[in-house]
């Protein structure tokens, strides 16, 4: 790379966000937490003191037991009506844009610290769709986050789909010409992209002929981890069990507990005294109990988090043991890999058939496809891989940097626009 960009990229992530800068001679990925490329999309509010911190700091700040409230997948409000809304910190109400104006402006303002110099120029990446199926609501998603970039100082913004940022990073490593589908599952969205690609074709300025078809579902690992935990955790907590009058217990609490931005209206006074109206006539109360730990510990992210890794174990071995001990000491929870494909099997049907239709919408054949790239933590997930490859068996299947593809190709795009 021969040229110094005057703007960079940034990937703010459901789960990871990253920023990249083009400078000659070096990797685009700034490092953004203790030399690490990644800075985990968390927010920890200290309760004591009321300062913050983020990214990795913010989970062990909430794992070693200090006061306060942790925000993560802060980009799954976008598009949610939880946008105007605000959560509680510290006994004052925090507007969620401002968190994550917040959290964006931290993302801004380390990649500057790392590049030693100010940026006010910026191509953001966002998913195909913010919001499924509503094209309105999904443009106010993208002013939301534009608004949010000013407020953190960046005065140029343009937008770039988060596949078609993929792509160009895996275009920089080709030699011929490819037609490629970009596969990227992240934490909140799966995102696809057929393009061609090609080291003449990089040169051009305008790719809009390149690009075949975008498509996407807002499927990602989230969603996985909700529902791995809907189907085998919360069933521990009393989720599926019957009160004494025959009834089924309510499951709203434990939606909320199984979802990463909505685990904190768990925490509510309104919610713990429901809790304990059902605890009451219950007739299984020892998962009461559980349920009733894990609010009263608020420990609702801690149980989210051994689900994701539980989720994360399954990828490479047939089972895993889950640690249940905050919430029922000396307790686990063995999980083995056809309960989680079961868990998923809707949603991986559903990113499949938006694969199907966007190649037949782009009226190209699985077998003119060149190459598969993937990229995005989920991507990792042995189903949706299957599935995905078996699709386009033909196809060669390449792995890109699953955390960094799509803000590296960000900086590539953020040279190409503000040169
Ligand atoms: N080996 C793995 N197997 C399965 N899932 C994984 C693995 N590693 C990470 N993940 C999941 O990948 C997700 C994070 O991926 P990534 O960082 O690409 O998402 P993101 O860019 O933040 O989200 P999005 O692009 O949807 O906004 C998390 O849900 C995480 O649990
Ligand atoms: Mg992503």
């Amino acid at each position: 790379m021969s040229a110094l960009a005057t703007a960079c990229g940034i990937d703010f992530g459901t789960s990871n966000s990253t920023a990249g800068w083009i400078r000659p001679g070096q990797s685009a990925l700034l490092p953004l937490e203790d030399g690490k490329l990644t800075l985990p999309s968390v927010v920890f509010f200290h309760a004591e003191d009321a300062h913050v911190t983020y990214g990795r700091a913010a989970l062990a700040d909430y794992l070693a037991g200090h006061e306060g409230r942790l925000m993560r997948s802060l980009k799954s409000l976008l598009g949610t009506s939880m946008i105007d809304d605000h959560t509680e910190v510290s006994g004052r109400a925090l507007p969620f844009r401002e968190l994550l104006a917040q959290f964006v402006g931290e993302l801004k303002r380390r990649a500057e610290c790392a590049a030693a110099r100010e940026f006010t120029s910026a191509v953001l990446g966002r998913p195909v769709f913010f919001v499924d199926d509503d094209a309105q609501a999904d443009q106010r998603a993208e002013r939301t986050l534009a608004d949010i970039a000013r407020k953190a100082g960046l005065r140029d913004i343009a937008f770039q789909y988060e596949p078609i940022a993929a792509a160009f990073d895996y275009e920089s490593h080709v030699s011929r010409e490819e037609l490629v589908l970009v596969v990227d599952i992240g934490g909140g969205t799966s995102d696809f992209t057929l393009i061609r690609v090609g080291p003449e074709r990089r040169r051009r300025a305008d790719r809009r002929e390149d690009i075949l078809a975008s498509g996407g579902v807002h499927i990602g690992g989230t969603d996985f981890d909700k529902y791995l935990s809907m189907a085998s955790v919360m069933p521990t907590l009393g989720l599926g069990s019957r009160l004494q009058n025959g009834l089924e217990v309510p499951s709203s609490h434990y939606f909320n507990l199984a979802t990463w931005h909505t685990i904190n209206l768990a925490y509510t006074k309104k919610s713990w005294a429901q809790i304990s109206e059902i605890q009451r006539g219950a007739l299984e109360k020892d998962k009461f109990e559980r349920l009733q730990n894990l609010v009263r510990e608020r420990a609702g992210h801690w149980l989210a988090m051994q689900v994701e890794a539980a989720k994360i174990a399954l990828s490479d071995a047939p089972a895993t043991i889950m640690d249940l001990s905050r919430i029922a000491p000396g307790e686990t929870l063995t999980l083995h890999r056809p309960d989680f494909d079961g868990a998923i099997s809707d949603l991986v049907d559903k990113v499949e058939r938006t694969v199907i239709t966007l190649l037949r919408d782009a009226g190209v054949k699985p077998d003119d496809v060149d190459t598969v790239f993937f990229t995005g933590g989920s991507s990792g997930v042995p189903l949706l891989r299957e599935r995905i490859s078996s699709l386009l068996a033909q196809s060669r299947s390449v792995e890109g940097d699953l955390f960094g593809s799509i803000g590296t190709g960000l900086a590539l795009d953020a040279l190409r626009k503000f040169a």
